[in-house]
């Protein structure tokens, strides 16, 4: 697997992450989370753009289990797109799904070429909301919905110490913004029915479920597979987390807008 030293997702990463979330989700919740989030959403024989989609297990799930009749996976990261091309390969769905390694900013497609646009957990790694809520809409035919998961912070001041503490940790290029500026960045980029909806609570409880899986029934399990050294510092992560989760300042949003008709 090709990776260079500023890929944030290596195989090791990807590997712990599949083990606790599933193969292929590189991000909470695993299927029910995305069925939660696609609520109302029809894909039958659509054309759908994820954006940041990772290893691929959502971006197959799409195709195969919700009937798009395309899928354009798009990501910045050259291991999870190779990870993400061996699934769909052995799926057997490489001629409806495609994974373009991209460079970030402004989308490779022509206006108004997908009928949904979506995202899981992917945009933290996007600083300029503004772009990306303007970019989603441009390459959306008329009528379609942009849905997306991400991770978001509560407000709009200076992080708590709490906050960076947990961010430091994480070691990624996070960019958290808060529930405001996402709704506005939608508005403003010409979205209608803009709708967002806080998980913080489910996954507050569900991250304390990682933990104790991370720190007691199953860590000789990832121990076996990622390290001892690896396993204590997402163990870290996870109790620093878990903090700014209970105090509701790490809020994990589902979002939605649709462009007019
Ligand atoms: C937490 S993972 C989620 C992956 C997948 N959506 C899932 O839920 O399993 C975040 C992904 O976003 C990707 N990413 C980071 N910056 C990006 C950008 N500017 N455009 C697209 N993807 C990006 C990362 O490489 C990573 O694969």
């Amino acid at each position: 697997m090709s990776h260079s030293d500023d890929d944030l997702y290596r195989e090791q990463s990807i590997n712990f992450l599949e083990l606790i979330w599933g193969q292929g989700y590189l991000s909470p919740g695993g299927p029910q989370e995305v069925a939660r989030l696609l609520a109302n959403i029809d894909l039958t024989a659509k054309r759908v753009l994820d954006i940041g989609c990772g290893a691929g297990g959502i971006t197959l799930s799409l195709a195969r289990d919700y009937g798009a009749a395309s899928v354009v996976g798009i990501d910045v990261e050259s291991p999870v797109c190779d990870t993400a091309r061996k699934l769909i390969e052995d799926a057997g769905f490489s001629d409806q799904i495609e994974i373009h390694k991209v460079i970030p900013g402004p989308f490779p497609f022509a206006d108004q070429t997908f009928d949904i646009v979506f995202s899981k957990d992917s945009i933290v790694h996007i600083t300029d909301k503004e772009a990306l809520a303007a970019e989603a809409f441009r390459v959306l035919k008329p009528g379609g919905w942009f849905v997306a998961s991400d991770w978001l912070i509560s407000h709009d001041h200076e992080p708590s110490a709490q906050m960076k503490q947990y961010i430091a940790l994480e070691g990624l290029d996070f960019a958290m913004a808060s529930p405001g500026r996402y709704q506005r960045a939608l508005e403003n980029a010409g979205f209608a029915n803009v709708a967002l909806h806080n998980r913080n609570a489910w996954y507050c409880e569900q991250a304390k479920l990682e933990l104790s899986e991370l720190s007691g029934s199953r860590r000789e399990e990832f121990e076996s597979v990622v390290g001892i050294d690896l396993l204590q510092s997402n163990i870290n992560i996870w109790t620093a987390m878990v903090k700014v989760l209970e105090t509701g300042e790490h809020c994990p949003h589902h979002f939605r807008g649709q462009k007019p008709g």
